[in-house]
């Protein structure tokens, strides 16, 4: 294999997110019955359960008819007027202080920020370490950018109050020449917070060690059962030109399909994002910049509203798990659940197609955040609320089928 293609190999994306339609299923042999049920696709969050904000579309019209061209090609980091905007809500949101000129970028969605922010760090040969398990992208990010990979343990199953980092093995890496460390927080998929002691460490050994942190807080605004959450950003000790912080509105907001994101910290790191965006997809759509206007923006007791019925479909499917046997850690943000399921006779791949073609339902294998996750699946549950309960259920019964013999 040369050189291309065994890089190519590696990003496979057969198996990733919202892939799974161009999958053969027709391979797969089942056991048991073929359970009926509405399809539900846990690989991302439905937008027609909980739609976007309706003044979102009226943002996306002003650009298109009443501003025109000076919208549609913005500065490739993106329309002055919107930067501004949107450092002020982001700058009050993280607590710390953002320059519209110099620290933020808006990009096609928060995976083009996340794209950037490792193609503006990462260079053939750099020592990166990721958190295991994590979002799907970053592992495959650093292999694309050419880095050599220190995956960092993160023990989500056995903590209740932080996240789990082994942050021994962090300073272990950090020692050994990592100069970039790429992680969510909330930690997708397993939808825990990183601790204020866990980030605060982090900084710290980010100073001493003089790294780069890429800090993917996409899910940061869906917090769960009051809990509190640190923004690395505005710590006292960070050191700012080593920061770069990713957001967007994808999630909780429900504007994915507009390809919305943003990055803010250091202004080396965003101006070679700048660079890089020049030469990937010039900007951001320009029409859709205009939609961040909602963002941080919504009427009063939307979001809490919006919170509160994630947090109900999150209890309904976790005590459905729990009542099954299956191990679940809490989801404390996002709309993630990582269940384990230490019986199953076949592989999270495997199981992933199977309940497919058998229980109607998508679902992301474990493997996607991880090599060692054989055994879970990721859900995203931001869901019809009754939908996402009965193909819960459909999921338990198939799991059934396929449990080892004791
Ligand atoms: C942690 C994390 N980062 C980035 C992304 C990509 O988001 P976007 O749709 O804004 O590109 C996702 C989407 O699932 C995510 O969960």
């Amino acid at each position: 294999m040369n050189h291309i293609e065994s890089l190519f190999e590696k990003l496979n994306a057969d198996n990733a997110p919202g892939q799974e339609k161009r999958q053969n299923k027709n391979d797969i042999e089942i056991k048991g019955e073929s359970l009926e049920g509405i399809f539900v696709d846990f690989s991302h969050g439905d937008v027609d359960a909980h739609q976007p904000l309706p003044e979102s579309i009226d943002y996306f019209n002003e650009g298109f008819s009443e501003i025109g061209s000076s919208q549609a090609y913005t500065e490739y980091r993106g329309l002055s007027e919107i930067l501004t905007e949107t450092a002020e809500k982001l700058s009050a949101f993280t607590g710390t202080n953002i320059n519209p000129e110099e620290e933020l970028i808006i990009t096609p969605g928060t995976q083009g920020a996340l794209f950037l922010a490792v193609g503006a760090t990462v260079t053939r040969g750099d020592k990166v370490a990721v958190a295991e398990p994590d979002y799907f992208a970053n592992r495959k990010l650093v292999h694309f950018f050419q880095g050599e990979l220190y995956p960092v343990h993160l023990d989500y199953l056995n903590h209740n109050e932080k996240a789990g980092l082994d942050l021994s093995a962090l300073e272990a890496a950090f020692k050994d020449g990592v100069s970039t460390f790429l992680f969510s927080n909330p930690n997708n998929p397993a939808g825990v917070i990183y601790s204020s002691e866990e980030i605060d460490r982090i900084i710290s050994l980010s100073n001493q060690y003089d790294v780069t942190l890429i800090v993917d807080q996409l899910y940061s605004r869906q917090l769960f059962d009051q809990r509190s959450y640190t923004h690395a950003i505005s710590h006292p000790d960070a050191d700012r030109e080593k920061i770069i912080t990713i957001t967007g509105p994808s999630k909780t907001e429900s504007l994915s399909g507009f390809r919305l994101g943003t990055a803010f910290g250091s202004p080396v790191i965003i101006n070679r994002m700048e660079q890089l965006q020049a030469i990937v997809s010039l900007r951001a759509s320009g029409y859709n910049q205009r939609v961040l206007k909602s963002w941080f923006s919504e009427p009063d007791g939307w979001m809490d509203e919006r919170i509160l019925k994630h947090q109900e479909i999150r209890d309904d499917i976790l005590t459905l798990f729990r009542e099954a046997g299956i191990t679940v850690r809490t989801t404390e943000a996002g709309s993630y659940v990582f269940p384990k399921f230490d019986v199953l006779s076949v592989d999270c791949i495997t199981f992933s197609k199977i309940l497919r073609k058998q229980a109607n339902v998508v679902v992301t294998p474990g493997t996607e955040f991880g090599p060692e996750f054989t055994d879970s699946i990721r859900l995203n549950f931001s869901q019809d609320h009754q939908n996402a309960v009965d193909a819960v259920k459909r999921i338990i019964t198939v799991a059934g089928y396929y449990q080892n013999e004791p």
